[in-house]
């Protein structure tokens, strides 16, 4: 298979946002209690917080992190979560089934990004809560002192304001497991409401509405235009979610989950500026892809309807995926669909970090590792930087029963005083890909490129091999007059540094 293309550092697309490479981490099975938070574990400070953990986000490189949720977050009260460790309550997670013990709140979720250092994006609970709940959270968080909930805050060991900027006004308000879901009416008119008591707080604030919960879900659409037409004057961004897992063993639609993401942002965006041009405004809302994965979701759906009253368990081992190469090189694409919405898409949160379809995983007591999808995060993080160039694909077609015949390589490319990064996947699933690309006015001389393929595409970390699969060098690359030249094996994904 071959594929052409071209670029021109002029020729771009929008700068690339770090909020771009944020996280999400929720109350979720392990991913706070023994993921992030294990007392006792060799690598913890006196913290909790596993050291060996925070230094495999660091290596990942995400910025802004979400947080307490996702679908813990609309039946959480953020007051459970402050003030004395051993006073907190326990209290049912209805979202997960667990129990949630309330040992790691606010302030040790900001000691923990302290560590790792990232921004905190916090979401509000929505579903049983309201206007109310949210004014007294921002206030508790956000103002300097002189007032019972800022007192309350500085009497709970942090003097200084958490200075939170961006903040998720529920989330999935529109899907039917959600608690407290709402129609769009409803729920736009509860977020511009928020929205609007928290800017009379803190008019700075950068708030991110509910979209749907997925483009399949039968109100997609016309939940986004609803819900903008409400809130639109008060925020900023718009949710986008999408999870991607292989139907029936069909990994060629699964490698070309990129194409659903791209319709997915173009079509928020067209309803997003539709409102904004029936209400003839100024104002550009953009997206924020607070959530976005693969995810093997249907093997959570089969269990979650059977769970019994007596069972609420702390901390048990959900939605832990393990990670091929195949599921990596399909993540690899998803990164390249988001460059190339650098435009509109100016956030997004990975969902999620550790243990809960993370691209780190731990053992309690134990080792903490990489997973496949870690390498593509990790090294498009690094490499995009400046702008996000527009490159033009002219490749060989590949069929898929989900999109039709699709371009065999998916590419995007960014460009800054350092260099052209170029990030590339071979979506064919036996042959190599053969790609040119013509540089234009591109003044680079040297180039790299390192990826991730194998053998076998179903290939993984794990407990027992956990650098199974790692980075490798693509020695293929070559460039000349102006010229880059490299082989894509078959199902990869490789990242070129040209400077
Ligand atoms: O990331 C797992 C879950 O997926 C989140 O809690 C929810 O928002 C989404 O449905």
């Amino acid at each position: 298979a071959r594929a052409r293309l071209t670029l021109d550092p002029a020729f771009t697309i929008g700068a690339v946002r770090r909020r771009l490479f944020g996280g999400f981490v929720e109350h979720l099975g392990r991913h706070i209690y023994d993921g992030i938070h294990e007392p006792g574990h060799p690598s913890a400070g006196p913290d909790g917080f596993r050291r060996d953990v925070v230094d495999l986000v660091k290596e990942l490189g995400v910025s802004a992190i979400r947080y307490p949720g996702g679908n813990f977050v609309s039946g959480y009260n953020w007051e459970d979560g402050v003030g004395p460790v051993a006073d907190r309550p326990r209290r049912l997670d209805l979202a997960w089934h667990s129990t949630e013990t309330n040992q790691v709140g606010l302030h040790e979720f900001q000691t923990w990004l302290d560590l790792v250092g990232s921004e905190l994006m916090l979401a509000v609970n929505l579903g049983t809560r309201g206007v109310k709940e949210a004014i007294e959270l921002l206030e508790y968080a956000n103002i300097a002192g002189g007032t019972a909930l800022s007192e309350q805050r500085r009497a709970n060991g942090r003097a200084e304001p958490f200075g939170i900027r961006m903040w998720c006004l529920g989330n999935e308000m529109d899907g039917p497991w959600q608690l407290g879901r709402r129609d769009a009416e409803d729920y736009g008119k509860l977020a511009s409401m928020t929205a609007n008591a928290m800017r009379q707080i803190d008019p700075g604030l950068e708030l991110v509405v509910c979209g749907s919960s997925a483009r399949s879900m039968p109100t997609f659409g016309s939940w986004e235009r609803t819900v903008l037409e409400h809130a639109y004057d008060e925020v900023d961004y718009i949710s986008c979610h999408a999870y991607y897992e292989p139907a029936d063993g069909d990994y060629a639609s699964f490698l070309a989950s990129g194409t659903d993401m791209d319709a997915f942002i173009d079509a928020v965006v067209a309803t997003a500026d539709h409102v904004r041009a029936v209400k003839r405004s100024d104002k550009r809302i953009d997206i924020s892809f607070d959530e976005w994965n693969v995810w093997y979701a249907s093997r959570w759906n089969a269990i979650e309807d059977n769970l019994p009253i007596d069972h609420w368990p702390v901390a048990p081992r959900l939605l832990e995926d393990v990670y091929s190469v195949v599921d990596a090189v399909t993540f690899g694409g998803l990164l390249i669909s988001l460059l190339n919405h650098a435009d509109r898409v100016t956030s997004a949160s990975l969902a999620q970090l550790v243990n809960v379809i993370g691209p780190i995983m731990t053992e309690p007591g134990g080792p903490a590792w990489r997973q496949t999808t870690f390498f593509p995060f990790a090294l498009t993080s690094r490499l995009a930087r400046g702008d996000a160039l527009r490159v033009l694909v002219d490749a060989d077609t590949v069929p898929t029963a989900k999109y039709g015949d699709v371009p065999v390589v998916s590419a995007a490319a960014t460009s800054s005083g350092t260099g052209v990064s170029l990030f590339l996947q071979n979506r064919h699933l036996t042959e190599p890909a053969t790609v040119t690309a013509d540089l234009r006015g591109a003044a680079v001389t040297t180039v790299t490129a390192q990826g991730i393929w194998d053998d076998d595409m179903h290939a993984a970390n794990t407990p027992a091999d956990r650098e199974r699969v790692a980075l490798r060098t693509n020695d293929s690359a070559r460039l000349a007059d102006g010229t880059l030249t490299v082989t894509l094996p078959p199902v990869s994904w490789t990242a070129v540094s040209l400077a």
